[in-house]
């Protein structure tokens, strides 16, 4: 097969260049302490990356009501600050940078996991079991936020970005999709409000966009991304009107000079891609839809997304099996077989610091035989 070199091109954030446009997606994968504070193993796991153009560190909460799952990472307290340094530190040493990807999950939570009731817009509990340390357990009904509340919060996600850059981190990501918080905000049946946060596109986007606002004018827009996932049902979400509101987000918050709008489950053949891309002025993160992890899909789906717009490719499965997959890419050579029973809730270094990268692959591994579109034959 033939595929872009464009993807190993050098490109620029507001204030950052990055060597390449591969971009390592946030993957959460609960190595942290109890408390949130990362280990000295996540400083291992995030240096052994360091080859990716940017690395969007795992999802990690802004304040302890915003706590989704057991063992995720938290920015919160000078504790975590300090955990965090190791990390930048390390990833840093190894020639990488980082952002850090802030998150509240909203619903997505429970008292048997942070001790405290979740917040959410409206009552609407989730419609499935979560995880906790006690195991799956039943999710409870969320206390919706008053307009306190709303006020707290944009607070602490203003205070976890100044954390975050004090941690180390080039910048952070704001996380508005795959169903949490800011995103029950956007979707119509997590969201039942009538005081100017709910109802219309223009009160629904607002949370997300005063998020984004607070956090760009603590740490500066061209250290702030947001991330999107249109259409997106995860977590239970049913968002309605799709397609107005997050070219309606991108119109909002096109003026303010972010780093990056970041789109999961990227499809260039959608309408809704080609609107937003229409609609955004900035640097535009795709994570394609790979119909299997593998060296010649991703790059079947990056060139495609590269062709329709997209300015970064952002992808997690492939970066999680494959430290080195910069090289790989490059290569054509194969990607490491996925353990995905210790993705997540597991602990330790199995699944996370142990997979191998190439020249420590048993001889005779093959590559691909990838011919570069310029015609360089580099397998
Ligand atoms: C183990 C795991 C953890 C994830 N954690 C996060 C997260 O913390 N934040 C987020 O926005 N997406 C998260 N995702 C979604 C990924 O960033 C990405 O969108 C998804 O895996 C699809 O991309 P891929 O096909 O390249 O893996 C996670 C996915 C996986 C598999």
């Amino acid at each position: 097969m033939t595929y872009s070199t464009a993807l190993f091109e050098p490109a620029r954030l507001p204030g950052l260049d990055l060597p390449s446009r591969l971009v390592m997606a946030p993957l959460t994968r609960n190595r942290a302490g109890a408390d949130g504070t990362p280990t000295p193993l996540m400083a291992t796991y995030y240096a052994q990356r360091a080859s990716a153009g940017l690395i969007i560190a795992e999802a990690s909460t802004p304040n302890a009501t915003g706590q989704t799952y057991p063992n995720i990472t938290a920015v919160h307290s000078p504790a975590h600050v300090a955990g965090w340094r190791q990390v930048t530190d390390a990833v840093r040493e190894a020639g990488g940078r980082m952002f850090l990807q802030l998150q509240h999950g909203g619903r997505v939570g429970h008292p048997a996991t942070s001790g405290l009731t979740p917040v959410a817009p409206s009552p609407v509990p989730l419609p499935e079991t979560i995880h906790t340390p006690r195991g799956r357990l039943p999710s409870v009904v969320p206390r919706e936020m008053t307009s306190d509340d709303i006020r707290t919060t944009v607070a602490d996600f203003a205070r976890a970005a100044r954390n975050a850059i004090d941690a180390g981190f080039e910048g952070v990501e704001v996380h508005s999709a795959n169903g949490h918080l800011l995103h029950q905000f956007l979707a119509r049946n997590t969201n039942l409000r009538t005081d100017g946060y709910g109802g219309s596109v223009a009160a629904r986007i607002r949370f997300t966009a005063e998020v984004t606002e607070a956090v760009a004018a603590e740490i500066g827009a061209g250290r702030t991304g947001l991330r999107v996932s249109p259409g997106n049902t995860v977590n239970g979400i049913a968002e309605g009107e799709t397609e107005d509101l997050y070219p309606a987000l991108a119109e909002r918050l096109g003026g303010l000079g972010l780093a990056y709008l970041h789109l999961v489950h990227a499809d260039p053949d959608t309408r809704v891609f080609r609107n937003v891309r229409a609609a955004w002025p900035g640097v535009l993160v795709g994570n394609p839809v790979l119909k299997e992890v593998s060296t010649r899909e991703v790059h079947r789906a990056s060139g495609a997304l590269l062709a329709a717009g997209a300015d970064l490719i952002a992808l997690g499965r492939p970066f999680l099996a494959n430290p080195d997959l910069v090289t790989r890419l490059r290569l054509g050579a194969p990607l490491n077989a996925m353990r995905e029973g210790t993705f997540m809730y597991v602990g330790g270094a199995t699944g996370y610091t142990d997979y191998p990268a190439l020249d420590a692959q048993p001889a005779g591994a093959s590559s691909d035989s990838i011919v570069a579109l310029d015609g360089d034959r580099v397998a």
